[in-house]
């Protein structure tokens, strides 16, 4: 069976079992400061567990590219270094949100592996929790008791809360869970040692496949657990295992699902991969095919390499690739970004964001290659030199400060340098190393977030948003928590009914004010502020954003009664310039895709007050032509005044079908919400203004590019681009009083013509004084010994005198002539001796001698030298010393 047929079958299973079948999430996660990227097919679901939102369906089944590279599920360091483990994979897995649950779960897992897939039970064996005592929770009988009608009991495990207890994070929905192994090993292997020995043993072919979570309590903050509402089931099984197990293989690379990569780099670099554990170049290998996988899903679902947060994770599993085949390959070029067309030919039948991403991936993979390529050797270097410094000492083991230098400065693989290590029989000081990054992670936990405290829940209610209506409204707070940041204690909150937008697609969270009913002089009948006595009661709504499901508000101080009612009041005046810059966003969109052509698509943006930032795929820098056009297409939209059309909550094929433009990365429900203006249609979730009229003038500011294949446009409207006008006119006027004219552009021209003119009767004027100033020098020259000398101090000019001394020394025989000029405040001597004396005096060695003077040098031949200084003090006495020739 090929891996695409076991995908498949799984996703047919669990639908005749009526679950509805959904598509993969993005890898890349927004809106969850817990959380960067999905690490298990329940991430997209947590809401539903946590009663936050409805699921969609009681019963779920679906693929999930998963990325398991940060956070509390780590396992980049051992990705290469065995036959199992993955940066990205598929997770197989089926749900039930408060419909089934153990008895179900097992059974549904157990017919699909022995029945359809047919792997032999005797090849199984299962773990249940045995209970904890410091959570207070039991051995989980009723699976223990599930199982047993299906598989023998001793084959039934008890496993600790570490394997048997499955958590998403530090917080969140968990329960104890059940793992499914299999023994792929051989007859002799499994006589000689019994597989129930090798189950949770870091066994490469006696492994777990899947995992049933029986989702029961939600991890509070404070590491307390709390009963959830209902009793869910959320199962995870690992699809390139699965294939292993069924394909007959003793690693996952040697499945269909990596075959065609590492043929690949056989190719291109010339090695053949043996599949052996301790090979570096194995190793490098493995690493590669399986880097390359994760890199591009993540960039093909918009997360760019970058210095921070999700990018810089892509970037270091990115590095960890060019390191290992730099090193072990021998690959000292680009060569990774050749890989996506593999992929995308691979699975792209299953996962279309690859065919569509491939041109961006592709040039953004093979730029971040080029440019970490130039720094690898650097580390390199610098870990020779560690290790000779180590060796030199006669010691073991290199300090874990300096790998850890490597690992941040250098970008280069920990794990890597472990191995280079090792190569020299040295070890690397664990214990310092883990104390730096510890260090590092607490600087940048300071730098960060913040110590969230637990909910105080005042009522248990969904929360409504009438943001797209109302800018104001009646409401009460329903929970509220505490957090410390680096900028100090703050509350967030979360209120009955909200007028505040939270940050999202690009637009900024609303700011606004909460009115305590209690306060003296507000009437909620009359909601105006003009009789409040008391301001500082008022409660200043610094920012609000999106967590998960709750749209939550950011205050500084509680409100003395926190159960009162409030009315909310969003700032309205950025309010309507960011929706401005929200809808001109989307008319620029359109006009990029009219101008440049289709290949253009969002890649992220930022709507705010003052500007909007829109970045988007496109291969070469914009020219003023193209700029001008599509500034002019954005306006034309404005003039025209469409009116906005808005579909809220309707069915995504129905969007789809009108012609929405969805962007890749985006998670987006069943019902969504569409934003049109005339031809242009997006699914958006931003506000926006009522008719195009209201954004007012649209103007592009800059564009430049941020990454390979993406370029960034900056625009102002609204009031801003008012503003902009408004401040030209000033300058214009300003100028225009300055020059006396209406006319500006004619008075400069004007100006600049009488300016080229004066300059050119100043010239001549000069050379006419200079004319006239040295005309009489040819009689002054006085008999010095066998000689005629000249000295002259001057103000002219450097070009004009050394005419003026080559005129003088062919008119005067036997003469020596020295002028000595301060002119452009730099004192210059110019020395010409007449051709007759050149064998007695030397012109360069003159000037050399009187440059002293004036702390310069300079030099020449025997009949003309110059030489500038720094010294204009030490003209006279130059001039002194001349006159001793
Ligand atoms: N969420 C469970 C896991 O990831 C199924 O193992």
């Amino acid at each position: 069976m090929t891996s695409q047929q076991i995908r498949q079958q799984f996703l047919d299973f669990f639908q005749s079992k009526n679950h509805l079948i959904v598509p993969s999430a993005p890898i890349v996660l927004k809106d969850d400061p817990t959380l960067m990227f999905s690490n298990s097919g329940m991430t997209q679901f947590k809401d539903y567990f946590l009663g936050y939102k409805e699921p969609k369906a009681p019963r779920i089944a679906d693929t999930q590219k998963c990325l398991r590279v940060s956070g509390k599920h780590n396992d980049l360091d051992d990705v290469g270094r065995d036959t199992y483990h993955h940066t990205m994979f598929e997770m197989l897995g089926n749900w039930s949100f408060g419909d089934y649950f153990k008895e179900e779960a097992i059974h549904f897992a157990w017919e699909l592996l022995t029945e359809v897939y047919k792997i032999p039970k005797e090849n199984l064996y299962v773990t249940i929790f045995e209970g904890d005592a410091s959570e207070n929770l039991g051995r989980d009988e009723d699976a223990y008791q599930f199982w047993k009608k299906h598989i023998d009991e001793s084959r039934i495990i008890n496993g600790n809360k570490k394997d048997n207890f499955w958590e998403m994070g530090e917080s969140g929905p968990c329960g104890p869970c059940s793992e499914i192994h299999v023994d792929l090993r051989t007859i002799e292997e499994k006589a000689a040692v019994p597989g129930i020995e090798l189950v949770n043993m870091d066994h490469p072919q006696v492994i777990e496949v899947w995992n049933l979570v029986f989702m029961e309590f939600n991890r509070k903050a404070d590491g307390s657990l709390e009963k959830l509402p209902n009793q869910h089931v959320d199962t995870g099984m690992g699809f390139e295992r699965l294939c292993m197990a069924l394909q007959g293989k003793k690693s996952n690379y040697d499945t269909d699902v990596f075959t065609p990569l590492i043929a690949k780099v056989e190719e291109l670099s010339g090695k053949k991969y043996t599949g052996i554990l301790e090979d570096g170049k194995d190793i490098a290998i493995r690493v590669v095919v399986d880097h390359i996988r994760a890199v591009t899903f993540a960039i093909a679902d918009g997360q760019l390499p970058g210095n921070g947060g999700a990018g810089y994770v892509i970037r270091r599993i990115l590095r960890r690739a060019i390191s290992y085949s730099y090193r072990f390959l021998g690959m000292k070029e680009a060569f990774l970004y050749e890989m996506v067309a593999i992929l995308k030919k691979e699975m792209g039948s299953f996962f279309p964001e690859l065919e569509k991403q491939e041109k961006l991936v592709t040039e953004v993979i093979k730029e971040e290659e080029n440019s970490f390529l130039k720094t690898i050797e650097l580390g390199l270097k610098r870990i020779d030199l560690i290790i000779n410094e180590t060796l030199a000492k006669n010691e073991k083991t290199l300090p874990g400060s300096a790998v850890f230098e490597l690992y941040d400065t250098f970008g280069f693989p920990a794990d890597l340098s472990r191995i280079i290590a090792e190569e020299k029989q040295l070890t690397v000081d664990e214990e310092g190393f883990n104390a730096e990054m510890e260090k590092q992670k607490q600087r940048s936990k300071k730098d960060s977030a913040a110590k969230v405290h637990d909910w105080v829940v005042l009522e248990e209610k969904p929360e409504i948003f009438v943001g797209y209506d109302q800018t104001e409204t009646e409401t009460y707070i329903t929970r509220y928590r505490k957090i410390e940041n680096k900028d100090g204690e703050f509350y967030q909150i979360v209120l009955s009914k909200t007028p505040f937008y939270p940050e999202g697609g690009g637009q900024i969270g609303d700011k606004g004010i909460l009115i305590p009913s209690y306060v003296e002089g507000f009437d909620l009948s009359n909601p105006s502020l003009t009789d409040v006595k008391d301001c500082s009661e008022l409660i200043e709504v610094l920012e609000t954003k999106k967590e998960n499901n709750l749209i939550i508000s950011l205050i500084k101080e509680l409100p003395k009664d926190a159960g009162a009612v409030f009315y909310a009041k969003v700032n309205t005046e950025e309010r309507r310039n960011t929706q401005a810059n929200h809808s001109a966003t989307h008319l620029l969109h359109e006009a990029l895709r009219e101008v440049l052509g289709t290949h253009v698509e969002q890649k992220g943006s930022y709507v705010g007050p003052e500007y909007l930032r829109f970045d988007f795929s496109h291969f070469s820098k914009m020219n003023e032509e193209e700029l001008k056009l599509v500034e002019h297409k954005v306006n034309a939209k404005i003039k025209e005044n469409i009116a906005l059309q808005e579909y809220r909550d309707i069915p995504i094929a129905e969007a789809m079908e009108k012609g929405a433009m969805a962007l890749f990365g985006e998670k987006y429900g069943d019902k969504v919400r569409m934003i049109q203006f005339g031809t242009s249609k997006e699914l958006c979730g931003g506000t926006h203004v009522k008719t195009t009229g209201e954004i007012g003038h649209f103007k592009i500011s800059a564009e430049s590019s941020t990454a390979a294949g993406i370029r960034r446009i900056e625009a102002i409207s609204g009031d801003q681009s008012a503003a902009y006008f408004k401040n030209l006119e000033t300058h214009l006027a300003e100028l225009s009083q300055l020059l006396k004219s209406k006319d500006i552009t004619r008075s400069v021209e004007k100006l600049m013509a009488e300016n080229a003119e004066l300059k050119a009767e100043v010239e001549a004027m000069k050379k006419e004084r200079a004319k006239a100033e040295t005309a009489n020098w040819k009689n002054e020259y006085q008999d010095h010994g066998d000689k005629k000398l000249l000295v002259k101090k001057v103000s002219l000019d450097a070009g004009s005198i050394k005419d003026l001394v080559f005129g003088l020394k062919k008119e005067i025989p036997s003469s020596v002539t020295v002028i000595i000029t301060d002119a452009g405040q730099k004192p210059l001597i110019s020395v010409g001796v007449s051709e007759d004396l050149e064998g007695k005096y030397h012109a360069g060695n003159i000037v050399k001698e009187l440059a002293k003077e004036i702390q310069g040098g300079g030099g020449g031949n025997p009949g003309f030298a110059t030489a500038g200084g720094k010294n204009l003090a030490g003209i006279d006495a130059a001039v002194q010393k001349a006159m001793q020739l």
